[in-house]
This record gives structure tokens, sequence and C-alpha cells, in this order.
């Protein structure tokens, strides 16, 4: 069903209907017996929720992992400690869910959050292992691009809906930090063409990283929506470079999802527009987008059978191989390893650039949160910040097996295979990607309360000093890989603050030596004033300006890369 499938990305928060379906099956059997016996419960038992947040909270005594509870169509979850909740784009702690105590969900109650979650019951508490929550699950849209306002990056689809990219850190136009924990893909591309080239919308009409001259027109002037960018080695000053993004443009048909906003904005997190953009053949940059993949959960027991570990991607160089790996994490450094699924080649006939890769029965344990996807050429620098020809993507559906002997008791979900579940996965890495770096590291462990019984055997990890101070070792892959992310070199090109009526206003400009940081600042003096993103500019450049009514004394400034706090009188 997978590869017939055109969905875009955010309906793959689905998972496969056939317990649900059993379920509701069961019940219907029920309701025509008469017979006051019943039929002997057992526990633990599966549950597998998809329906509307009722509730949420947070156990705030319990630090950044801290769990609580999720209520789903009446059905009151506990959410262990160290639970990781995969969003349409991101992953994030529990409680970055929520802000001063209460769920972060924009405009929760009035339009549908939705969740995902798949747990046991263990001695009668519905336990959650794994959670998915995003606002309208099965939202997805489609129309043409009817205006776009360069000044703020909002455009009009059908002339009816407004739209902006939810882009906290300005990847594929404008800014946009309201609501950063529902955005796009920051470092894959997510706002693309069909076939996985990275798409913009230019901040103005001469923006040279989003130059309207980076799509090809036709005699009358008009775009073209196929069309191939020449080798870079052959670009000409001006002309098409597949270096840079292409436009968006007025006129192009666009397949969409989003979250509903306070200020009326639908705020996207994944936009797909319908060109046939294409890359040299042999040449980098090349890109790479990933529609599905699911991995399939093994189970021995005869009375389930076991679902495919498959996915679906796309090329924009369907001349060169592309390596599908599973990403094993440390559970206690939170090391990376990858692990080769399949190597495969696009398609060279129409979808042209589509791969798909099917395990049949190949049991591709252990199950990973995340996979990647590359081609076997290696990675190249992709424009602000994006890594060309590769493709990271959480997984949105593990497939538990079926049971195929009706009646048999339902079997538990299997989280005791799932490592980053079982075992943990390492210091805690904040998902928002506004989010200030944490300032001492929180390992990651096993689900607490355990979603079944019994409990697996826990890891132990040094304590999370040490754990910091080891060095990285390289990753044990025989393919081209891009090295770890080393720490960033802050640097501050100014910092000064000035009195004006009893309020003082602290201005700092600061650079990191890696284009894919994120830059902090914080205030110490008479007011202090915590950790904030900095806003990137179009060269590169943060900036911010806080207002404090006492005088600073000092400022220091962060990365999301971890590089060395740089702290500067101000
Ligand atoms: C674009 O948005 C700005 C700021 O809201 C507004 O002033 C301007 O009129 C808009 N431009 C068009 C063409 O609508
Ligand atoms: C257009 O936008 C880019 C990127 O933000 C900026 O560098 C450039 O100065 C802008 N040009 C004009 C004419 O405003």
């Amino acid at each position: 069903m997978a590869d017939a499938c055109q969905v875009p990305r955010p309906t793959q928060m689905f998972p496969s209907l056939g317990a649900v379906f059993r379920q509701a099956l069961t019940l219907l059997v029920l309701s025509g017996t008469v017979s006051t016996q019943k039929a002997p419960a057992y526990d633990p038992a599966p549950f597998n929720y998809i329906g509307t947040i009722d509730g949420m909270t947070l156990n705030t005594a319990s630090g950044p992992l801290g769990g609580g509870t999720l209520t789903v169509n009446g059905f009151k979850i506990t959410i262990p400690k160290n639970t990781l909740v995969t969003l349409p784009s991101i992953t994030v702690a529990w409680p970055e869910l929520f802000v001063n105590g209460q769920p972060n969900l924009p405009l929760l109650g009035s339009v549908s959050w939705e969740a995902t979650v798949f747990g046991n019951v263990v001695a009668g508490q519905h336990i959650a292992g794994l959670v998915y929550i995003t606002q309208e699950a099965t939202q997805s849209l489609t129309g043409f691009i009817t205006s776009i306002n360069f000044t703020t990056g909002h455009f009009f689809v059908d002339n009816a809906v407004e739209c902006v990219l939810n882009d906290p850190l300005g990847r594929y136009g404008h800014t946009y930090t309201t609501n950063p924990l529902w955005s796009v893909d920051p470092d894959n591309p997510s706002v693309r063409a069909s076939t996985g080239f990275p798409i913009c919308i230019p901040r103005n009409s001469t923006d040279p990283e989003c130059p309207l001259t980076n799509r090809p027109v036709d005699t009358q002037g008009n775009y073209l929506s196929i069309f191939t960018y020449p080798d870079p080695a052959r670009v000409v000053a001006g002309g098409l470079d597949p270096r840079i993004m292409a436009p968006l443009a007025v006129g192009d048909y666009i397949i969409f999802s989003g979250i509903k906003t306070s200020e009326g904005v639908l705020a996207l997190y994944s936009l797909e527009a319908n060109l046939g953009i294409r890359t040299a053949p042999g040449t980098k940059p090349a890109y790479i987008t990933v529609e599905s993949a699911n991995y399939g959960i093994i189970d021995p027991n005869p009375n389930l059978e076991t679902g495919e570990t498959r996915a679906v991607a796309l090329a924009t160089d369907a001349t060169t191989t592309v390596e599908w790996f599973a990403i094993d994490v440390d559970p206690c450094t939170g090391e990376e390893s990858e692990r080769q699924l399949v190597i495969a080649q696009g398609s060279g006939v129409a979808p042209v650039g589509k791969i798909v890769y099917r395990l049949g029965k190949v049991d591709a344990s252990p199950a990973t949160r995340e996979v990647g996807f590359r081609y076997s050429s290696g990675t190249s620098p992709g424009p602000r910040g994006i890594v060309a020809g590769q493709f990271i993507q959480p997984i949105f559906d593990f497939i538990f097996p079926e049971l195929i002997t009706f009646g048999a008791n339902e079997v538990p979900n299997q989280f005791d295979v799932i490592p980053f579940l079982a075992l943990g996965s390492g210091p805690l890495e904040l998902g928002n990607p506004l989010a200030a770096p944490l300032a001492s590291p929180t390992i990651v462990g096993q689900l607490s309360p355990w979603p079944g019984n019994p409990v697996p055997a826990p890891t132990s990890c040094p304590p999370p000093s040490a754990v910091t101070s080891t060095t990285p070792t390289t990753t044990p892959s025989a393919t081209p890989s891009s090295p770890p992310p080393a720490k960033d070199i802050i640097t501050i090109v100014s910092a000064s603050s000035r009195n004006q009526k009893g309020q003082t206003t602290t201005t700092v400009v600061a650079s990191s030596n890696n284009p894919a940081a994120q830059l902090f600042m914080a205030i110490t003096g008479v007011d202090n004033v915590a950790a904030t993103a900095m806003t990137k500019q179009a060269n590169g450049q943060f900036s911010l300006a806080i207002s404090t009514k006492g005088k600073p004394s000092s400022v220091t400034v962060t990365s999301s890369l971890g590089g060395t706090p740089v702290t500067q009188a101000v």
C-alpha cells in the first residue's frame, strides 16, 4: 500500500489500523452477549489509540525529562519519565510541550489536537510507550499559490487561506518564531519540490539566497515546472545554481499541512510543491526527501504476523544509489552509529527518482527512533545550513506484530525490544529549535514507569559529567558520511547597552563559524535574563536586543552546537 500512496509526511502519523479495527469488532460482538459471565481479562494488555487530546498534565518536579498524564478520548494515560514525543518535524521531551505548567498547544479546546499512543495496561494502569502529537493529524491541503508577500513571507492559497512557513530558524525564508514546536524540519529539505529539491520564499525580489532567477522561464516568461539544474561546475554567474534553493512562485501547486494559530494564519510544517526539479546526474549537491519509513517489530510468537520494514524516498539524482540506514544510539553517550539496511537507486522511469525500499521478511532489529538516507557519493553543504545528500527521518510507524489467531490473548506491545525506550538514548538534546541548551547534561534513561511486565534491565551509565568529557569515536560506517557535528566557535561581534527613561536596552551581535548553529544570549546584572534565542540575520550573524529595568554587567552568548560560551562586559 505504501508504494502506491502519495500521501505527504504528516499523514504518516497513522499507524496500521489492524488492532483498532479488531477492538471495534470485539465490542460489536460483546454487545450482542446476554450472559452475565465474563471473559477473563488479562494484564498486561496492549492499547493503541489514535484520538483527540482531552487533557495533558506535567510532573513539574521531575525536571527536563519528567512525565505526566495524557487523556485521549476519555482514557487517562500515564506518560513515563524519559518520554520523548514525536511531533511532525521534531522530537521533544514531554515538558517541552508545556509553558508554566500549561499545555502549549495553540487553540487547544477549539481545534482538534490529536495523539497517537502505543502503550500497555500494566496492573490496571495505562502506560505509554510511544507518543505522537499533532493538530489535526489527518490534515492535508492542496491548492495554487495566488499571492506571496515578500516582506512578511505570508502567502495565500487559492485566494482563501493565508499561510506562513513555520520556520523558526529562517531556513526557507523569513523567520517565524511564534510556535517553534510545530516547525518545518530545519535540517532536512522539508520545504521542497516533489523530487526533494529545497524551495524557499524570497525575502525580497533580489534575495541572493532565494533569487527569482533560480528558476528557468519559457519564451513567454512563465516559470517552468520541470527542469534540471546544471552541474555546479558549469554554473554561470546569475544563472541556475543547484547550491541555492529554488523560489516558490505564484501559480505553483502545493500540498501542505500546518497548524491553525491564534493569529489566524496557518503555520506550515510541511510543504511540497508539484515541481519536477532535478540535479545533474552524478553531481553534488543532490537532494533526498522521504515519504514514509516504517519499522517492523519482530516477535517469534506464532500467533503473530510481523509487519515489513520499508520506506519510500525521492532523489533529485536517479543515477546515484542511496543507502538507507538505521541509527543506533549509545544509551549513555548518545553516540550514533549507522547500520546499513538497504542500498537502492531511484527509478529511471516515471516516477523518476522514486526509491522504494522493501525488506520483506528480513529482520531489521533493533528498531531505531530515527533512520537516515544518504547518497553513496556522500553529502555536501546545502543552502542555509541544510545538509544536501541526506535525509534523517523519525519513524512515524512502528508496526507491531498483528494477532493472526483471532481470540488468542492480545500480546502486549513489545517495547522491551526497542533500545531507545528500554535502555535510553544518552544526553537529552531539546527538540525545540529555539530552546537554550540545557545547563547541565541530563541522560535519557529507560521509561519509568515501564510500560510492560517484566521491566527490562536498565542501563548503568557513568555520571553525566564523565559522559560529556569522553571523546567521540568515529561512526563505524562503510559508506562516506558527514563527520559528527563539531562544537562551533562563537564570536561576539558587538555588545552594548544604552539607558533610556529607566530602561536599559542591551544589543548583541554575534556569530558562529558553523552555519547550522543557533545562538542564544543571556544577561547578568541587576536583572538576570536567561538564555534567549537570537535572530539570524541575512549575513549569517545573530542579533538580539533585550530591555531590562536594571543595569546589566555582562552578556553571555551560547550555541545550540555546544561551542564554548563567550562572556563580555557591557
Ligand atoms: C505585505 O505585508 C506588509 C506588512 O504587513 C504590508 O505592509 C504590505 O502592504 C503587504 N504587501 C502587499 C502587496 O500586500
Ligand atoms: C533582500 O533580502 C536579503 C536576505 O534577507 C538581504 O540580504 C538583502 O539585503 C535584501 N535586499 C534588499 C534590497 O532589501
